[in-house]
C-alpha cells in the first residue's frame, strides 16, 4: 500500500494532469485537495486531449474513484460543463466513480467580479489572476463568510446566506470597484439549479479517504498550481490562494499526514510561469521564444503564452524542502531536442554575492541574477524513447545533473503528452 502525493514543483503547468493520469493505474483512489478552476491539467490519450480544470485527472480511467476534496473552491457551471462533456466523450459512465465534499466552497459570481475588477483597477502591479474568483473566495473562506456545497444544496440555507452577504458584495463591486450590482434573485435561480445537479455528487472526503486506507488500497493526491505559487512559500503576492505544498494533501482531504508515504514534483526540463511576478531565470529573447513555440507554452485555462526560462534548480530546491519531495518527475524533455547547449542555473548572484537558497525577500529576489552551468544538448529526438537506457548520453548526463543539483532522485522521465512517452525510473506505489 502506498499513498502518493503529485505536487507542481515550479510555478505551475508543470504536466500534473499527464503524470496522474500515468500513476492513476496503480491507485484507486485520486483526489484533488486544493485550488478551483485556476487549474488546467492536460491529458492526452491516443490522438485525443482532454483538459480538466475541476475533476481529478484520473476520471479517464474506469472504475477509479475520484474525490474533490474539501480543499478545492468549486465553480458549480465550470463542474458541471466539465461532467457534460465527459459523458459526451465517454467517460464517466457511473456517478458514484465522482464524489465531492459537502464542505468544499462554492465560488459565487461576485467572486468572480471581484477578482476581474481588482484586476482590472491594479494596473501595473496586478497579479494576472486566472479571473476565476479564487481568491476572493479563499478569502470569504477564512474569513467565514463563504458558502459550501452543503449549504447550496439547502434552499432555505442558501438564500439566507446569500441575502446576508449580497449587500455588502454589491456594496464593494458599486462603491469602490465601480461595476454594477449584482441580481439576488438571478443567483438564487441559477444557483439552485446547479444545486439539483451537484446533489447527487456530495460525500466526505475524510471519511471516504480514510476507509480506504484502513482497507489498504492506494491513494494518489493530485495537487494543483505549483509550490512557488504557495500562498505561504510561493513569491507573495504573486501567488494563488491556497497550500499548493504537499502539506496542504493532509487538510483539503481529511487524512494525517503519517498516511503519506511518497511525495513527487513535477517539474519541466525548463521552467514557465503564466502571470505577473518574480522568475530569476527567464529569457525574453529568442531562445524563451523558441521554448514557448517547440513547448507549445500556452494556458491551458486563460490561452496566455507562458513566460519561459532555463532550469532553476535554487527554486526547486525551495520545492524539494517545503514538500519533502521523494522524487521527482520530469516533463518535457523533448522540447530541448534541437538545443546544441542547455544551461542549468544552479545558484544567483545578489550583488556579487553567491546565493543557494531560494530568498524569501521579494526584494532580493528581484535583484537576483543566476549563476548558470551549460551542458551539451543531445542533438536528437526523444519523443520516440521509451526507457531510460534508451536516451542518448548527453540526456542522461543532463538528467543527472538535475538530480546532483536538486538532491532529488528521478521517478519519472516523460518525452512527449501522450501516455506512452513516459519512463517510469522508480514507481512511487513500489510496483515497478
Ligand atoms: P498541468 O497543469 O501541470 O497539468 O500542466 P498543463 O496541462 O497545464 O501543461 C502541460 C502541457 O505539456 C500540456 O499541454 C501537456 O499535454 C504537455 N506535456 C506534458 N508532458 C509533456 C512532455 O513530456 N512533452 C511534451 N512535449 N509535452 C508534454
Ligand atoms: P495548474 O494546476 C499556472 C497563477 C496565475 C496567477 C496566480 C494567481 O494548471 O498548474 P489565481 O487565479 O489562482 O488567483 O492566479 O497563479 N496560476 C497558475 N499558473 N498553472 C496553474 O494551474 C495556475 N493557477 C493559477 O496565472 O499568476
Ligand atoms: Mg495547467
Amino acid at each position: 500500500m502506498a499513498n502518493v502525493i503529485i505536487v507542481g514543483a515550479q510555478w505551475g503547468d508543470e504536466g500534473k494532469g499527464k503524470v496522474v493520469d500515468i500513476y492513476t493505474e496503480y491507485a484507486n483512489d485520486v483526489v484533488r485537495y486544493q485550488g478551483g478552476n485556476n487549474a488546467g491539467h492536460t491529458l492526452v490519450v491516443g490522438d485525443e486531449k482532454t483538459v480538466l480544470h475541476l475533476i481529478p485527472s484520473g476520471i479517464l480511467h474506469e472504475g477509479k474513484r475520484c474525490i474533490i476534496g474539501n480543499g478545492v473552491v468549486l465553480d458549480p457551471e465550470v463542474f458541471i460543463r466539465e461532467i457534460t462533456n465527459l459523458k459526451k466523450k465517454g467517460y464517466l459512465k457511473d456517478d458514484s466513480q465522482l464524489v465531492i465534499d459537502g464542505n468544499v466552497h462554492v465560488i459565487m459570481p461576485y467572486h468572480r467580479e471581484i477578482d476581474k475588477a481588482r484586476e482590472a483597477r491594479s494596473g501595473a502591479r496586478k497579479i494576472g489572476t486566472t479571473g476565476r474568483g479564487i481568491g476572493p473566495t479563499y478569502e470569504d473562506k477564512i474569513g467565514r463568510r463563504g458558502i459550501r456545497l452543503n449549504d447550496l444544496v439547502k434552499p432555505q440555507v442558501f438564500a439566507r446566506k446569500l441575502k446576508e452577504i449580497l449587500p455588502e458584495k454589491n456594496f464593494y463591486l458599486e462603491k469602490f470597484l465601480g461595476q454594477n450590482p449584482l441580481s439576488e434573485e438571478a443567483i438564487l435561480e441559477e444557483y439552485s439549479g446547479y444545486a439539483q445537479v451537484l446533489e447527487k455528487y456530495l460525500g466526505r472526503a475524510s471519511l471516504i479517504l480514510n476507509e480506504s486506507i484502513e482497507a489498504g488500497h492506494n491513494i494518489l493526491f493530485e495537487g494543483a498550481q505549483g509550490s512557488l505559487l504557495d500562498i505561504d512559500h510561493g513569491t507573495y503576492p504573486y501567488v494563488t490562494s491556497s497550500s499548493t505544498i504537499a502539506g496542504g494533501a493532509c487538510t483539503g482531504a481529511g487524512v494525517g499526514p503519517r498516511f503519506i508515504d511518497e511525495v513527487i514534483g513535477i517539474s519541466k526540463a525548463y521552467v514557465t510561469r503564466v502571470g505577473e511576478g518574480p522568475f530569476p531565470t527567464e529569457l525574453n529573447d529568442e531562445m524563451g521564444e523558441k521554448l514557448r513555440q517547440i513547448g507549445q507554452e500556452f494556458g491551458a485555462t486563460t490561452g496566455r503564452p507562458r513566460r519561459t526560462g532555463w532550469f532553476d534548480a535554487v527554486a526547486l530546491r525551495e520545492a524539494v524542502r517545503t514538500n519533502g519531495l521523494t522524487g521527482l518527475a520530469i516533463t518535457k524533455l523533448d522540447v530541448l531536442n534541437e538545443l546544441d547547449t542547455i544551461k542549468i542555473c544552479t545558484a544567483y548572484s545578489y550583488h556579487g554575492d553567491m546565493v543557494e537558497t531560494f530568498p524569501q525577500d521579494p526584494d532580493i529576489l528581484a535583484e537576483c541574477k543566476p549563476v548558470y552551468e551549460e551542458m551539451e544538448g543531445w542533438n536528437s529526438d526523444l519523443s520516440g524513447v521509451r526507457s531510460y537506457d534508451e536516451l542518448p548520453e548527453k540526456a542522461r548526463l543532463y538528467l543527472k545533473k538535475l538530480e546532483e543539483v536538486t538532491g532529488c532522485p528521478i521517478a519519472l522521465v516523460s518525452v512527449g503528452p501522450r501516455r506512452d512517452q513516459t519512463m517510469q525510473v522508480k514507481n512511487p506505489f513500489g510496483s515497478n
